[in-house]
């Protein structure tokens, strides 16, 4: 019998207290400069964030809601096109496809919950512009599969890496490998602020300034207005907070592999449940564990059972998949993804928990699954780490 703890989902305030004296030593500087809008903590943030995803240019925006609306007007998607996406992701994924002007197409998701590249193919049509793949809970898509798809109909894609910064496939990183790719900066997010915020990536140019002039009223560089446009930037405050972080975040994404490794170790062995990839498992994917997304046909019992125990858990979007927002004139039938979404659960993942916590949660997953004790004794990795 374990001795009770709480093991919440997520902490926000955890992450603040946690790095207190930095971001009120940041707070201080920049408000004591006054540089609130588009200033130079901004400008090097988006030089860093550029550098760090390996692309030429990335644009500080509102929230990742509103890069994902800006990603597709600036590649030129809009009305009358139609756009594939996984129905495993955020609304926010279609409603960026959605208000700016074209039909947002979702498809099944594979056994990794990552777009099944078949489902993406058999989607294309006539009107089909461009493929928008979820880098969903830290992992990168079968990027060589769904550009081998783009090429073969003339698509473009933009990557929803909103879960994904730092994640990689074949070495490169999300966001990194079409048109565009959109970041968030969300505070519950491996690299998160103290609000909202967010960013498009891409190493076109001509991209980068349609959706800065669209984040800018429609002004260009200049200051001349050329299009229609609104107002979404990252704060430079905000900016200034994210610069800190992203500066130590080989840590973060190191600590939260060694949590997901520990979860693999500790219930490998239980049948019930199915696992996401283990950090080690495959070189082509290094994954940054944004969630840790577990499967089990007894989800509901076992949620209740965590909770029971202290232990937070949480059902990502609410249980509803996009092709599930009927009110939306989503029509699709996708049963794998229905199958998945009475199945999945997400463990607490975050850089607040120790690997006791770990130990806890699984401890009581495994009781309640009838299994005693942990099936293995100590580690076979010696580095979760973070290089490149
Ligand atoms: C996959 C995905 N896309 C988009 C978003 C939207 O991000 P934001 O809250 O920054 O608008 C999120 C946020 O949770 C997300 O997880």
């Amino acid at each position: 019998m374990q001795a009770m703890r709480l093991v919440p989902f997520f902490e926000y305030a955890a992450l603040f207290v946690a790095q207190e004296a930095d971001f009120a030593a940041t707070f201080s500087e920049v408000g004591r400069r006054g540089a609130f809008i588009k200033q130079k903590d901004l400008a090097d943030f988006e030089r860093s964030l550029a550098s760090f995803v390996g692309v030429s240019h990335a644009l500080g925006v509102g929230n990742a809601t509103d890069g994902l609306e800006v990603a597709v007007a600036a590649i030129g998607v809009g009305r009358g096109d139609e756009v594939i996406l996984s129905s495993h992701t955020m609304l926010a994924t279609a409603v960026g496809i959605h208000f700016a002007g074209a039909k947002p197409v979702p498809v099944e998701c594979g056994p990794d919950h990552l777009i099944d590249p078949a489902a993406v193919e058999a989607a294309v049509s006539s009107r089909t512009r461009a493929i928008l793949p979820t880098q969903l809970n830290g992992r990168t898509c079968d990027m060589d599969a769904l550009g081998g798809i783009a090429g073969r109909y003339g698509l473009l894609i933009i990557e929803d890496a909103a879960q994904a910064l730092g994640s990689r496939y074949k070495g490169r990183c999300a966001g990194s490998f079409g048109a565009a790719g959109v970041i968030s900066f969300y505070p519950a997010k491996t690299l998160g602020c103290l609000g909202d915020g967010g960013a498009v990536v891409t190493n076109d140019r001509g991209v980068y300034e349609r959706a800065s002039e669209l984040c800018n009223f429609g002004r260009n560089a200049a200051g001349e207005v050329v299009r229609w446009g609104f107002n979404s930037r990252l704060d430079n405050l905000q900016a200034a907070m994210l610069q800190f972080q992203l500066d130590k975040y080989g840590n973060t994404i190191c600590r939260r592999r060694r949590l997901a490794a520990l979860y693999t170790e500790r219930l490998s062995d239980v049948a019930e449940v199915a696992l996401p990839p283990a950090p080690d498992s495959d070189p082509d994917h290094f994954d940054i564990f944004q969630n840790y997304e577990i499967e089990s046909e007894r989800r509901d019992d076992l949620k209740e059972h965590l909770k029971d125990c202290g232990v937070g858990t949480l059902i990502q979007w609410n249980g509803e998949a996009i092709h599930h927002l009927t009110a939306l004139g989503f029509t699709q039938r996708l049963p794998y993804t229905d199958r998945l979404f009475s199945r999945m659960l997400m463990l607490p993942m975050n850089v607040s928990l120790s690997d006791d916590d770990v130990d806890y949660v699984c401890g009581h997953i495994r009781s309640f699954f009838g299994y005693s004790g942990f099936g293995h004794s100590g580690f076979g990795h010696s580095d979760f780490g973070y290089s490149r």
